[in-house]
């Protein structure tokens, strides 16, 4: 039923676990079996080239939703966040030597994290108006409202 490959990367994920923080996140559902998927990435930015650093994802579900998370995850490594962008699941599928037609909407789960996670990324980057994300930001000393308050009594 699976390919060689398929179970390899099943029994064997590349990429798999939580990041600390990430850059992006993206999760994704899949409505029908309720599996679920989450991908995290670093972003590495210089001059006007933005790549993958480092990517993760985090799965519960089938074995062909493990595998193509692992997969999606080595193939987005290294690739810029446009290249990673059209990664389709044709593309991860096709690079786990194929996939079973009933398990083939098991890749829609790493697609659409994936993408995700970039939009994650770009639109934190958007937000800082500097392309430095969240993290960036959190790191801003915060106001003090409440000594302010109490110097006006
Ligand atoms: S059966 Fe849910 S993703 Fe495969």
């Amino acid at each position: 039923m699976y390919s060689k490959k398929v179970l390899q990367y099943f029994l064997k994920p590349k990429n798999q676990g939580r990041m600390k923080n990430p850059d992006g996140v993206g999760i994704v559902g899949n409505p029908t079996c309720g599996d679920i998927m989450t991908v995290y990435i670093k972003v590495n930015k210089s001059k006007d080239r933005e790549t993958i650093s480092d990517i993760k994802f985090e799965t519960l579900g089938c074995a062909a939703a493990i595998a193509t998370s692992s997969m999606v995850t080595e193939i987005a490594k290294g690739k810029t966040l446009d290249e990673a962008f059209k990664i389709t699941r044709q593309d991860v599928a096709d690079e786990l030597e194929g996939l079973p037609p009933l398990k083939m909407h098991c890749s829609n789960l790493a697609e659409g994290a994936l993408k995700r996670a970039i939009d994650d990324y770009k639109s934190k980057a958007k937000k800082s108006g500097s392309g430095q994300t969240e993290k960036a930001q959190k790191a801003k000393p915060k106001k003090k409202t409440a000594a302010k308050k109490k110097s006006k009594k």
